[in-house]
């Protein structure tokens, strides 16, 4: 327990240490491996005791960066056989069917961009874990995330993320990502992301840009990954990176459900499309002129069967990509005739519309949610002690 605790600190310090040598690195031009032998050549002379350890350290990051050629998805494919595989190698090629039509034309430029390659729907993986879904999981939590935010992993891993087992229950943990979406930030991340997953082992990343509206992408490229390599999983919680989220709460949430097709978070029920410009979530009537959309989970934080997963990859496959990736998992369950159950314990789109409000730092409040956003990393490491320390609670709040 306290060991377990001390390597989690320990592969943090080390993240944290890697980052600022790569910042080093190339702002001197160095390559990795000069620098490191110089940064233990100090540490040597001045930590004596703490060196040795450390040294340790830094001959896995020395392998780590000699064995640059070797792609990362090598090491988890090699651990085990695998009947079925990954197996993508779609070439995704702009479609100019309609780029001369008026409509088309008059559109912002982020909506023709997702027009002209909406029809490249799986991606070959850059970092793969057929690993991850072996022997009975009870809970897979995957979390959507992008390369830069690498302290929100962090802080999730240490909090809500962290991999156990309660009462012979398995919970495990994966990040979804695609590629950095700015081209500075693709050679310098990239580098960084693949030794985090060399250490934590808990990235999945495909090769489409990371932008907002193909997180639709990342849903579909997550089911049919689901569909391969995870018959065993019982239940998955997918989420953002900047929520709260109790793992024990969806436990006991989760102890009272039959078999079936749960589908529970924070629900919409007659949401309509946001025709305001301005808006991040505007859609133009040319992409959708329906009135209102089918009910559907904010993306925040939402609880599914692993069996309706199945179902929803295979009508997926039927469907045309639509930008926002909750909607669209909406349209697919209303194909399949489930409605989405709504739960007063997923507050994805805000606990109380007043920011300044004290409930949205409340941890007594919190301590009877599923899903609350939005904490970032300081917050959450804080809300999270506060929830799990000897709480007195003037009122027990019963949501669950
Ligand atoms: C993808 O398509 C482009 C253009 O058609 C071609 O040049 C390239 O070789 C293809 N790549 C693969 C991996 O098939
Ligand atoms: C573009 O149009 C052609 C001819 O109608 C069709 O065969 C092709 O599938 C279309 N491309 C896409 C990506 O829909
Ligand atoms: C989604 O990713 C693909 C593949 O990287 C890219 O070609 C496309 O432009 C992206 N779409 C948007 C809307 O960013
Ligand atoms: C919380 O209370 C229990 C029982 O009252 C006690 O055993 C435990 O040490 C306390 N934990 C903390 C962190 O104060």
């Amino acid at each position: 327990m306290a060991l377990s605790g001390k390597k989690t600190v320990y592969k943090s310090v080390l993240l944290s240490f890697v980052l600022v040598i790569t910042v080093t690195v190339l702002q001197r031009g160095m390559t990795p491996n000069q620098f490191l032998q110089n940064q233990r050549k100090d540490l040597l002379s001045q930590e004596p005791v703490k060196a040795q350890k450390r040294d340790d350290v830094l001959s896995v990051a020395n392998n780590f960066w000699k064995k640059d050629s070797e792609p990362v998805t090598k090491m988890a494919a090699t651990t085990e056989k695998q009947v079925k595989s990954w197996d993508v190698t779609t070439n995704c090629t702009v479609n100019l069917n309609f780029s001369k039509d008026d409509w088309f034309k008059g559109l912002e430029p982020n909506f023709k961009q997702f027009l002209l390659y909406r029809h490249c729907r799986y991606f070959p993986m850059i970092i793969n874990h057929p690993e991850k879904c072996s022997g009975n999981i009870h809970l897979l939590i995957v979390v959507k995330s992008i390369i830069t935010q690498h302290d929100r992993r962090e802080a999730i891993r240490k909090t809500w993320g962290q991999e156990k087992e309660v009462d012979g229950k398995k919970i495990r943990t994966l990040f979804l990502l695609g590629v950095a979406s700015k081209e500075e930030e693709r050679a310098n991340y990239q580098k960084l992301l693949e030794y985090e997953n060399h250490i934590y082992g808990d990235i999945l990343q495909w090769d489409f840009l990371d932008s907002f509206f193909n997180l639709t992408l990342k849903e579909v490229n997550f089911l049919k990954w689901l569909n391969i390599y995870c018959d065993n999983v019982r239940f998955v919680f997918k989420g953002d990176d900047d929520v709260f989220v109790s793992p024990d709460n969806i436990l006991d949430y989760l102890e009272d459900q039959k078999a079936g097709d749960l589908f529970t978070g924070d629900v919409l029920y007659k949401a309509k499309p946001i025709r305001k410009k301005e808006n991040k979530y505007y859609i133009p009537t040319a992409l959708y002129s329906k009135t209102h959309y089918p009910p559907y989970a904010g993306g925040g934080g939402f609880l599914m069967d692993s069996s309706l997963a199945r179902k929803l990859y295979k009508v997926s496959e039927n469907l045309e990509l639509y930008p926002i990736d909750d909607v669209f998992l909406g349209m697919c369950l209303e194909i399949l005739k489930v409605t989405p159950v709504a739960h007063a314990g997923f507050k994805t789109f805000g606990i109380v519309k007043n920011k300044n409000s004290k409930m949205n730092k409340e941890p007594c409040f919190f301590q009877n949610m599923l899903v609350v956003h939005k904490l970032l990393p300081p917050e959450l490491l804080r809300m999270w002690d506060l929830v799990h320390s000897n709480l007195t609670c003037s009122r027990k709040l019963y949501i669950l």
